[in-house]
């Protein structure tokens, strides 16, 4: 079983190791450093998992994932390439840092692999998209991709491609939070009790999601379905084309996409 140490055990950090564990990795072959004891502490008891100082998780994982915020980078690379035993792989789940930057601060040759996950990974349905830097292998993704399968679903994607990802599925769950906030508002205009709006709304985009993963259909055609003739679903479509919602969602995530690219410039 692969040694696994998660750098950073906040939300997302949590998520993957409960994750790995639940997949059935071992315990004892998971560690990860925290700044604070009480929250060390925390995890330990509710995962049975061991806190490590980032010498510790350097020298005996043979993954080392970076779950820090990218401003909190700085220090645990400086701490990193003192402490990396060569070889080990070094995945970055740091929104918007290249893989450059960390093989710029680690010992020479170490393969580096850059993941853009989202939030959904707390209820193990995370979309991850991985890149590798110049020295990880393709044998080496395949061990990342294993490692977050365990915690949703991974795509490939050359690192080039990683903002356009940031803006779609890196940001993406805040979209449909955001579209769910205003269909429950819409049920309560309409006179529903916010609860009853709100269960509604959440089961449909459900049920909605359910059908868009597992139907081989494009979203059109499964649109098409519900859209009959002179109904109340055209009556509504009728509205969003009128308001611009398709382009607004275009303009936003590109919005998304040149915000991605302006703070990788940044670092
Ligand atoms: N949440 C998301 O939707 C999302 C999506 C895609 C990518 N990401 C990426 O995932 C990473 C983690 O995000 P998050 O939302 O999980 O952030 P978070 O909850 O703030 O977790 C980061 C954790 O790292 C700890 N930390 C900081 N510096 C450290 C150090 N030197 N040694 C040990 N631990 C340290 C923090 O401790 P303190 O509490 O002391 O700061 C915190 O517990 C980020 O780089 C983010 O860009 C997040």
């Amino acid at each position: 079983m692969t040694r696994i140490a998660v750098l950073g055990a906040g939300k997302i950090g949590e998520a993957l190791l409960a994750g790995l564990l639940a997949a059935g990795q071992d315990a004892d072959e998971l560690m990860f450093t925290e700044r604070h004891p009480e929250r060390a502490d925390e995890l330990t008891a509710r995962h049975g998992v061991r806190a490590v100082d980032v010498a510790t998780a350097a020298a005996r994982a043979e993954i080392v994932v970076v779950a820090v915020k990218p401003q909190d980078i700085g220090p645990v690379l400086d701490e990193l390439a003192g402490a990396l035993s060569p070889g080990t792989l070094v995945v970055s789940l740091c929104a918007g840092l290249p893989t450059s930057l960390f093989e710029g601060a680690l010992p020479e040759g170490t393969p580096v692999v850059r993941v853009m996950p989202n939030t959904p990974m707390l209820v193990g349905e995370a979309m991850s998209a991985i890149s590798a830097g110049t020295h990880a292998t393709d044998d080496q993704l395949a061990v990342v991709e294993k490692m977050l399968a365990s915690v949703g679903r991974v795509v490939r994607v050359p690192e080039s491609q990683q903002d356009a990802v940031t803006a779609l599925s890196g940001s993406g769950p805040a979209y449909f939070f955001f579209l769910v906030e205003a269909m429950i508002d819409a049920g309560i205009l309409l006179g529903l009790p916010r609860e009853v709006a709100a269960d509604l709304i959440v089961q449909s985009a459900f049920g909605a999601a359910r059908m868009l993963r597992e139907s081989s259909d494009h979203p059109v055609l499964l649109r098409e379905a519900v859209t009959s003739p002179a109904g109340t679903t055209i009556a509504a479509i009728r509205e969003l084309e009128r308001h611009g919602v398709r382009a607004a969602l275009i303009d936003a995530i590109e919005a998304a996409r040149d915000r991605s690219v302006e703070l990788g410039k940044q670092s």
